[in-house]
């Protein structure tokens, strides 16, 4: 007799940021299908509800509240913004419920009912600005979305810019749907002052938006490129193809890794960048099911009180390596990587760490130079 396991999806398909949490979503249920092959022998089956919450932060809450009321689930996997994961923790709180975030976000935070599945300060920004810095120069631009992770983020690059003797020549923040007008009058500015870089918050379908400003104003990556931690594959892929050439982002995971001989287990799942374009967030989606199931047949059950503590200091082989989660604080130890955007919409990656790098995200003990 199977035992039947409901779990929420919280993933937006519509709305300014439904570009990045499709293919979220897309990886959570191509990892439920591989989980519940899996689960069959241990007899346990999957059962996820799915909710569309229009990239809208209360409409986050109140599903993630209808899916533990009316669908009794105990586990929650979802949300992109840190505005609908700040949403949400109140209530995983309120009922003692998991959730399972499978985006980079900017730290500061730690909730017992969350694990954190994406980089975190230490693993990326830290990472990209050292390479900014060696490579380009420390003046800086910072152009964000206007919500909590541009904002933190970009309080991070400026403290590591000033720290390194750095100039932050100018900050901008535009609505989450913004639209091309929006960063005409920005790129404008970023002309005047020429900064050696310039770091991008932006998030969502408005990344588009930016870069063919950018492009349009005849800026160009090899003098002046847009250093990222948001730009994925998912936005570059409904860019025009010459204004998503030459650009960084720093992740645990781009496409092409699955290309790379270490990941030989992993590269049928290259397979799938027909459906959508694969990236950070897609493998983080997708690594936390097959770790959440591991856990589940570990405690016989999905009860939070058990599985919690059964997550804490769990490993997990996922597309970008052996993954684990830090006891001591739920987020996961991650490769960060450095990735060159190319015009046929994949990174090449120009650096990477060989060994996961501890999650730090209160960022109390991080150095540049230990990069
Ligand atoms: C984000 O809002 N954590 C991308």
């Amino acid at each position: 007799m199977m035992r039947k396991i409901d779990i929420g999806l919280l993933f937006s398909e519509t709305g300014p940021t439904a570009v990045i949490e499709k293919t979220q979503l897309h990886a959570t249920r191509l990892a439920i299908e591989r989980a519940n092959r899996e689960l069959a022998v241990a007899g346990f089956e999957l059962v996820p509800h799915h909710f569309d919450p229009q990239s809208d932060s209360r409409l986050f809450a109140a599903l993630s509240e209808k899916l533990i009321l009316e669908y009794s689930v105990n586990v929650i996997f979802g949300c992109y913004t840190s505005a609908s994961r700040k949403a949400v923790l109140p209530v995983v709180e309120k009922y003692n419920r998991l959730l399972f975030y499978p985006t980079l976000y900017e730290g500061f935070e730690f909730s017992p009912n969350v694990v954190y599945t994406g980089a975190c300060p230490n693993q990326n920004v830290i990472f990209l600005a050292e390479f900014m810095f060696s490579t380009f120069g420390k003046s800086c631009y910072l152009v964000g979305s206007d919500y909590v992770y541009p904002y933190e983020s970009n309080r991070v690059m400026k403290d590591l810019v000033h720290g390194f003797g750095g100039q932050i020549l100018g900050e901008q923040y535009v609505p989450l749907d913004a639209g091309p007008t929006d960063f005409r009058p920005i790129v404008a500015e970023i002309r005047s002052c020429a900064p050696d870089f310039i770091f991008s918050t932006v998030v969502g379908e408005a990344t588009r938006d930016f870069y063919e400003a950018y492009e349009d104003a005849g800026l160009s990556p090899e003098a002046m490129p847009i250093a990222s931690l948001t730009t994925t594959e998912a936005e570059l892929a409904i860019m025009r193809p010459s204004a998503r050439a030459g650009h960084f982002t720093s992740a645990p995971f781009f496409a092409t890794v699955l290309g790379e001989p270490q990941c030989a287990q992993w590269a049928e799942l290259a397979v799938h960048a027909r459906e959508v374009p694969l990236n950070q967030c897609w493998e983080a989606a997708y690594f936390e099911i097959l770790l959440f199931a591991s856990a589940l047949v570990e405690v016989d059950g999905d009860a939070p009180v058990k599985l919690m503590p059964s997550l804490r200091g769990r490993e997990c082989a996922a597309p970008q390596g052996l993954i684990r989660i830090d006891p001591d604080n739920n987020h996961a130890w991650v490769y960060p990587r450095i990735g060159r955007s190319m015009a046929d919409g994949n990174f090449e990656i120009i650096r990477e760490s060989k060994r996961p790098v501890r999650p730090d995200p209160y960022l109390m003990s991080y150095a540049i130079s230990a990069l």
